[in-house]
Parts: C-alpha cells; sequence; structure tokens
C-alpha cells in the first residue's frame, strides 16, 4: 500500500426528512446564501423545506447555476457576497451547484486579480474559502463529500478542475426521497459516473491494499444490482435510492483512493468532451472508458483479471479472453442504462478526436493515468476505438 493521509471533515446528515436539520446544521447566527440550479429546487418544493428549515435566518437565493457550471455565472454569485456580506453558503443541487459553491466560496476570498487563475492551478493557490454546506438532490458527482470541483469558462471553451482542503463542505444532507423527480437519464448518470469513479481508483496496478479494493468491488456490484432496477420500477423504491446515494458519495469521498494508484484519464478526456459538445458528464466517461481499458489492457491485466472475477464472476477462458468478457460487460452495463458508448452514438466522428486531443494538449493534459503514459497519441487512439 502506497502512504496517505486521510481526512475528512464533511458531517453527512443521511435520510428522509433530514433537510429539517439545517435548523441545527446552519450556524444560527449566519445570513445564508441559498445557491440552486434551474428550475428543479423550486418546482420539487426542495427550496421551500430549506427556507422553512433556516427559520428566522436572514438568507437569499442566487438561482441559475447551469449542469457543467461555469465561471461567467459563478463570478456574479461572487459579486452579490461581496456587495451583501453573506457569511454561509448554501448548495440545494446537484454536483454542477455544490461544484459552482466550492469555486464561489474559495474565489470570493482570493486576492489575486482574477480567481480564474484558481482553476489554471488546480485549486494549488486557494488560502482560504467561506463555509458552506450543501443539499444534495442529485447522486452522482461525490462533490457533497469532497473536496474537488469542475468550472467550466464558456469565453475560453475550458472545463478544468480544482481542489482544495479548504473546500469540504462543512456537511451535506442526503435525503434519499430527493432523488425521486429525477428523470431517467439523470438516474443513469448518476449509476455511471459513481462506478466510473469508483473504477478509476480501482482499475490499476495492485499495490496489495485488499481492504481499498474490496470497499470499490462492493460499490461497483452495489451500481450493477440497483442500476437497473432504477430505470423499471414503477414507483421509486426507498431503499434502491438510499444505496445509490451512498454508494456515490463512497465512490469519491477519498476512502477507497486512499493509499492507491489513481487513473483520472477516463475524466480528463471526457471534460474536454463536455467542453466540447456539451455532452453530459458520464455520458462522456461510458464513451472513453471501456476503450481505455482495452488500451491499456496489459498495464491493467492483473487488475482487469481480478475484476473480471470479482465483479463479472468471469472465471473461464484464457487471460486475454476474460479481459476482453470484462470490458464487454462493462460496454453492455451502460447501455443497458441506456447510455450510449461510442461517439457515433452522439453524432460525431473523426473530427471531434483531433479537437479533443488538440484540447487535452491545451491544457497540459499530456501525461494522464496511472503510469503517466496516456500521451496525446495515446488518447487519440483511445478515441478513434471509441469512434
Ligand atoms: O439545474 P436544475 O434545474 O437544478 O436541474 C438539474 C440539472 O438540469 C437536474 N436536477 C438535479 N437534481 C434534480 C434535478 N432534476 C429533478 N429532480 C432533482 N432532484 O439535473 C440536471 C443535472 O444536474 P448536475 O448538477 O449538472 O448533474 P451532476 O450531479 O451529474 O453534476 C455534473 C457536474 O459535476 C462535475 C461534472 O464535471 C459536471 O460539471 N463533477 C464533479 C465532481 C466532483 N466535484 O468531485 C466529480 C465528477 O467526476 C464530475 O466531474
Ligand atoms: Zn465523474
Amino acid at each position: 500500500m502506497l502512504n496517505f493521509d486521510f481526512h475528512n471533515p464533511t458531517r453527512i446528515a443521511f435520510g428522509k426528512g433530514r433537510i429539517a436539520d439545517l435548523a441545527k446544521l446552519v450556524p444560527a447566527a449566519a445570513k445564508v446564501l441559498i445557491l440552486v440550479g434551474g428550475a428543479s429546487a423550486e418546482k420539487t418544493g426542495t427550496l421551500a423545506e430549506v427556507r422553512a428549515a433556516l427559520g428566522e435566518r436572514q438568507h437569499a437565493t442566487f438561482s441559475g447555476i447551469e449542469p457543467n457550471p461555469s465561471y461567467e455565472t459563478s463570478m456574479k454569485a461572487v459579486a452579490q457576497i461581496r456587495e451583501s456580506g453573506f457569511d454561509f453558503l448554501l448548495a440545494v443541487g446537484g454536483g454542477s451547484v455544490i461544484d459552482a459553491t466550492k469555486f464561489i466560496a474559495a474565489a470570493v476570498r482570493f486576492e489575486g486579480a482574477d480567481p480564474w487563475a484558481i482553476l489554471e492551478k488546480h485549486g494549488r493557490n486557494i488560502q482560504g474559502a467561506m463555509p458552506f454546506g450543501s443539499v444534495l438532490t442529485l447522486p452522482a458527482t461525490g462533490s457533497e463529500m469532497n473536496n474537488g470541483g469542475v468550472i467550466t469558462h464558456r469565453a475560453k471553451g475550458a472545463k478544468l478542475s480544482f481542489g482544495s482542503v479548504h473546500t469540504y463542505p462543512v456537511f451535506s444532507v442526503l435525503d434519499p426521497t430527493k432523488t425521486y423527480t429525477l428523470p431517467p437519464q439523470q438516474l443513469a448518470n448518476g449509476v455511471v459516473d459513481a462506478f466510473v469513479h469508483t473504477v478509476e481508483q480501482y482499475l490499476t496496478y495492485p499495490v496489495n491494499a485488499p481492504v481499498q479494493d474490496r470497499f470499490a468491488e462492493g460499490i461497483l456490484q452495489t451500481l450493477i444490482e440497483v442500476g437497473p432496477r432504477l430505470l423499471t420500477a414503477q414507483e421509486p423504491v426507498y431503499d434502491d435510492r438510499a444505496n445509490l446515494m451512498w454508494a456515490a458519495t463512497m465512490a469519491l469521498n477519498g476512502l477507497i483512493g486512499a493509499g492507491v494508484p489513481q487513473d483520472w484519464a477516463t475524466h480528463m478526456i471526457g471534460h474536454e468532451l463536455t467542453a466540447l459538445h456539451g455532452i453530459d458528464h458520464a455520458r462522456t466517461l461510458a464513451i472513453v472508458l471501456p476503450a481505455l481499458l482495452n488500451e491499456r489492457r496489459v498495464a491493467k491485466r492483473a487488475k482487469l483479471l481480478q475484476y473480471g472475477e470479482r465483479v463479472w464472476g468471469i472465471t473461464t477462458g484464457t487471460d486475454d479472453e476474460r479481459i476482453t468478457a470484462a470490458i464487454e460487460r462493462t460496454r453492455d452495463f451502460f447501455e443497458s442504462m441506456g447510455i450510449a458508448t461510442r461517439l457515433s452514438g452522439y453524432g460525431l466522428g473523426g473530427d471531434t478526436v483531433t479537437a479533443v486531443v488538440a484540447q487535452l494538449e491545451a491544457h497540459g493534459m499530456v501525461t494522464l493515468g496511472e503510469q503517466r503514459e496516456i500521451t496525446p497519441a495515446v488518447s487519440r487512439r483511445i478515441l478513434e476505438a471509441a469512434l
């Protein structure tokens, strides 16, 4: 096992009816800015519930944070906070709203000329951030219990990630009933995003870390079990929603990634696809991952065999046949969730390959993967195999 530090300060309030706990979780004297996305938080009644739980506290609402949140919109919130003197932020939404809130919390305290520099340095220059909590409405990203965020600069056409010890939520409320209003494609996105987060920390090379491996395999098996049921159920099933929610949180809160090598090439290539074509985050991962696993089948050989056997029950055939079967089962799983796994499924062709590789180079993403071996030429082969 590799050396590691593990410290996750985010308090989780999990279960039905827990939004009422905001009354205790948010400091009593706080002046609160609630941040939401489009119309969903209002329409579903979650925003009204949040406001009621805040009681007598002074509060206002900033709305309009887009999916794949933008720097431009985030900076409007920064101006409002500076003008009106809020001292606590409360994100109500999915990964996009929580990520934007993290960036806003850091940008308000940022002393440089332009907070975009936070993204250019991937958060290494964050000196502090406002305190913030979240109410999660879409299980997928793990943003509710990690310190990372991804922000898009629309004018520059760049989608970059950041992270800092200062950008963990103080608390997150996870009420599985809040997922009941999600459309099927967002549920599918959540399953696939959490699945790929787990794979990016598990499917690398062995370092004799059986606790992390078996946690990861447990998350993958849970997603495989629950995922299809989420799409076919006539009515939402509380336990399935709860298990999806906790699986997605556990997939990216630092636990399974502690002490093991990590990949993240699928995410970095996927972010460029979203920046260029606006494809949902999880869908970009479903396009890249099967092709990447095949391209890296030698470097990832031992873990691919372990994955095939323990997650998919593949125990017969030569090593190569077993690896091929494991990759195919992964692709079939994404497809069974209604998510296309090839660029052609999104109307994209060879031009996109060239454009994505150019963007990876422009953003310094030239030695990706756990072995730092995914150069632009390798990324090109992966994307060509995903056509
Ligand atoms: O904008 P509103 O109206 O709220 O609608 C949203 C949005 O259109 C809707 N929605 C959310 N909760 C709902 C709901 N609709 C009905 N009922 C509810 N309960 O869902 C749509 C998508 O929301 P979004 O927040 O964009 O989705 P997601 O949670 O998948 O977040 C994606 C973003 O997170 C980043 C991605 O790159 C992307 O920008 N990621 C963040 C990570 C992190 N912080 O650790 C890691 C991930 O790998 C990922 O990169
Ligand atoms: Zn992701």
